[in-house]
């Protein structure tokens, strides 16, 4: 038994050993795992591929020499009777162009100036029967200037206010001839063209730019521009620029417009696009909304600490002032309010109603009740005075101030004319004029200690439900 025992193990023994060294024998004489990490084997058919290919061209400079003779003869023949003046079919049928569009960036939109810059390589394709030829070539490319020698169609971009081609290092434009006559011709340029943006949903706003282009001479019964294989490629990549806008889409239509100079058919491409809305609302909506709950601390300030108040009440007017101004920098002049602008003036309306909360506050304290009460201030000037602000003040902190204030305050009930708070007092009671009656007749009872408890309420409730109902329908406009 123990034998046996002994006998497997030393089996064991010898084959994981032997095991293990398997793969390091197979990695000195076999092809290793390392070569086809690497990739020695895939890339020794394409090196045989490539030296196939390269050495026939070089060994044989003759055949070389002869392709550029016919090349040189057949563009000779197609080009020495050629008439670039004159549009292909002319006479007969209206050419037809086919239009391929590729968008190398677009962007950035230009808010002040209502345009944007594209970039772009525009293809036309036509068949122009004066250039087939008979060869062994498929197709001829003429680079640069070469193109000039070719008729071309004279399209160009209706709306566009500046328009770049590109020239280095040669004109970056090509013309392919092909042998049934095909002729491919490309252009890449840089276009500031025009859009009206509409602000008046700023910054929830998108917009549709257009790029339209037509014909500049030939109308539409010599020339006709084809949708058939429109392509455009538009991505990530080429919208970056658009920095503060998403692309979402793009749009075509095609209309025929009347002109003096005959009907020529347009071409109009929409590049829409929407706000990203981030970059507006951290510089706009939370400094605004910040600035009007700032402005409600006052109502939590004893009333009698006017100089608190009444900074805290001006410095936040006249930061939704800057704010209003601030958000109309780099904008342009539209005689409209925009969303933006309505939310930043609800925010100021809303701060200087708190301003006023307190100057109303004071006014009706201090004055407000005083006729009512003179005959008895005539007696006891002191003890009324005090007398309110202790009863109805909880905190009853306003006593020292009752002497000193008497002698402004007979000076104010003398001018301050009755007829106003006669009219007042027909909707508004103050406390002390109609304690006892909760609801008179046609009367709001107003508790005008209490404005403040009043207001830390009604403000920030008016508020909520200002911005529940304002982004309801800005988003969903
Ligand atoms: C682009 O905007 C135009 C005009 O506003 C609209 O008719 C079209 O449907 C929009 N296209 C896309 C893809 O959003
Ligand atoms: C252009 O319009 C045609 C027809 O309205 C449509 O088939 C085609 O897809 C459009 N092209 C683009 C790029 O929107």
């Amino acid at each position: 038994m123990l034998t046996k025992v002994l006998l497997i193990l030393l089996g064991m023994c010898i084959i994981l050993p032997s095991r293990s060294e398997e793969p390091r024998v197979e990695s000195e004489y076999g092809p290793s795992a390392h070569d086809d990490v690497y990739g020695h084997q895939p890339q020794a058919p394409e090196n045989k591929l490539l030296s196939e290919e390269t050495v026939p061209t070089l060994t044989g400079p003759s055949r070389r020499l002869g392709n550029l003779q016919a090349a040189t003869h057949i563009l000779n023949s197609i080009l020495n009777n050629y008439d670039h003046k004159l549009r292909p079919g002319i006479g007969e049928k209206p050419t037809v162009v086919t239009v391929e569009l590729s968008v190398n960036t677009l962007g950035p939109i230009s808010i002040l100036d209502m345009e944007y810059t594209i970039d772009i390589t525009f293809c036309q394709t036509w068949y122009d029967e004066r250039l087939r030829y008979n060869g062994s070539f498929e197709s001829f490319v003429l680079n640069g200037d070469m193109v000039s020698q070719l008729w071309i169609p004279d399209t160009f971009f209706r709306n566009s206010k500046r328009t770049q081609e590109h020239a280095i290092t040669m004109p970056n434009q090509m013309a392919r001839i092909y042998k049934d006559g095909k002729v491919l011709y490309t252009i890449r340029m840089t276009i500031d063209a025009g859009c009206l943006l509409h602000m008046l949903k700023f910054p929830m706003d998108s917009h549709s730019c257009p790029l339209s282009f037509s014909s500049f001479s030939y109308p539409e019964s010599e020339m006709i521009y084809k949708w058939e294989d429109f392509k455009l490629e538009i991505n990530e990549k080429n919208s970056w620029k658009l920095f503060q806008f998403d692309f979402i889409g793009v749009t075509n239509t095609t209309e025929t417009i009347s002109t003096p100079a005959g009907d020529f058919m347009v071409t109009t491409l929409f590049f829409n696009v929407s706000r990203r809305f981030g970059f507006v609302a951290f510089q706009n909506y939370v400094p605004s909304s910040v600035t009007t709950m700032l402005s409600w601390i006052s109502f939590w300030i004893k009333k009698d600490s006017a100089p608190a108040r009444t900074s805290l009440g001006i410095t936040s007017v006249l930061t939704m002032t800057t704010l209003g101004t601030f958000s109309r920098k780099n904008f342009p002049r539209v005689s409209y309010i925009t969303a933006l602008d309505f939310y930043i003036a609800i925010c100021f309306v809303f701060c200087f109603c708190a301003l006023m909360e307190f100057a109303v506050l004071n006014f009706l304290t201090y004055n407000w009740t005083k006729p009512r009460a003179s005959p008895k201030l005539r007696h006891h000037p002191e003890a009324f005075v005090c007398q309110i602000e202790d009863s109805d003040e909880s905190d009853g902190e306003e006593g020292p101030f009752c002497p000193a204030q008497q002698s402004f305050r007979r000076h104010a009930i003398q001018n301050a004319g009755n007829g106003c708070c006669r009219w007042c007092k027909k909707y508004f009671c103050a406390v002390p004029s109609c304690e006892g009656s909760i609801w008179q007749q046609g009367r709001l009872f107003i508790h005008i200690y209490r404005l403040d408890s009043y207001s830390r309420i009604v403000f920030p409730v008016t508020f909520f439900f200002f911005n529940v109902l304002y982004w309801l329908v800005c988003l969903n406009l």
